[in-house]
């Protein structure tokens, strides 16, 4: 189905409210990452030798930047060409890195929760389903790109 100028700009609002909070909300991130799925705790450098999550690494918070930002700019690419494409040195370095750190199939729907989870939290009141959903398919999209390139 075709993603809708309001799909869009509900993802990039949020967005937008996402990255005003980014040092509490990146914690969250993490956390609700590691709740579901422990054992993703060991893939990322910046969590594997510290006890719970840290706060205000620059490395973590770059990351779950990058992940918020990709899946905004993949609602952004859905709705003008009704598909999520990477330049192709992008997809091959994403899909060799994911390959490198063992990221499985079932870790991503944990991220895909996380990332939901942590947007309800950014926007509030503003939470909707329409929202809500307007997330999990663009990120749904983009996962499936990188899954792509990891095969
Ligand atoms: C690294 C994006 C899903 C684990 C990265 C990087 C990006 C990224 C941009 C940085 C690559 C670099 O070093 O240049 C994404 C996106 C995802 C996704 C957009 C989903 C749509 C996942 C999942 C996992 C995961 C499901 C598993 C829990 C990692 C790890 C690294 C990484 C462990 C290396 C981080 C480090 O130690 O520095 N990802 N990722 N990613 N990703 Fe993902």
């Amino acid at each position: 189905g075709a993603f809708t100028e309001k799909q869009e700009a509900l993802v990039s609002s949020s967005f937008e409210a996402f990255k005003q909070n980014i040092p509490h909300l990146s914690i969250l991130f993490y956390t609700s990452i590691l709740e579901k799925a422990p054992a993703a705790k060991g893939l990322f450098s910046f969590l594997k030798d510290s006890d719970g999550v840290p706060h205000d690494n620059p490395k973590l918070k770059a990351h779950a930047e990058k992940v918020f930002e990709l899946t905004r700019d993949s609602a952004a690419q859905l709705r003008t060409k009704g598909e999520v494409v990477l330049p192709d040195a992008i997809s091959k370095h994403l899909g060799s890195v994911h390959v490198q750190k063992g990221v499985t199939d079932p870790q991503f729907a944990v991220v895909k929760d996380a990332l939901l989870k942590t947007i309800k939290e950014a926007v509030g009141d503003k939470w909707s389903e329409e929202l809500s959903t307007a997330w999990e398919i663009a990120y749904d999209e983009l996962a499936a790109v990188i899954k792509k390139a990891m095969s």
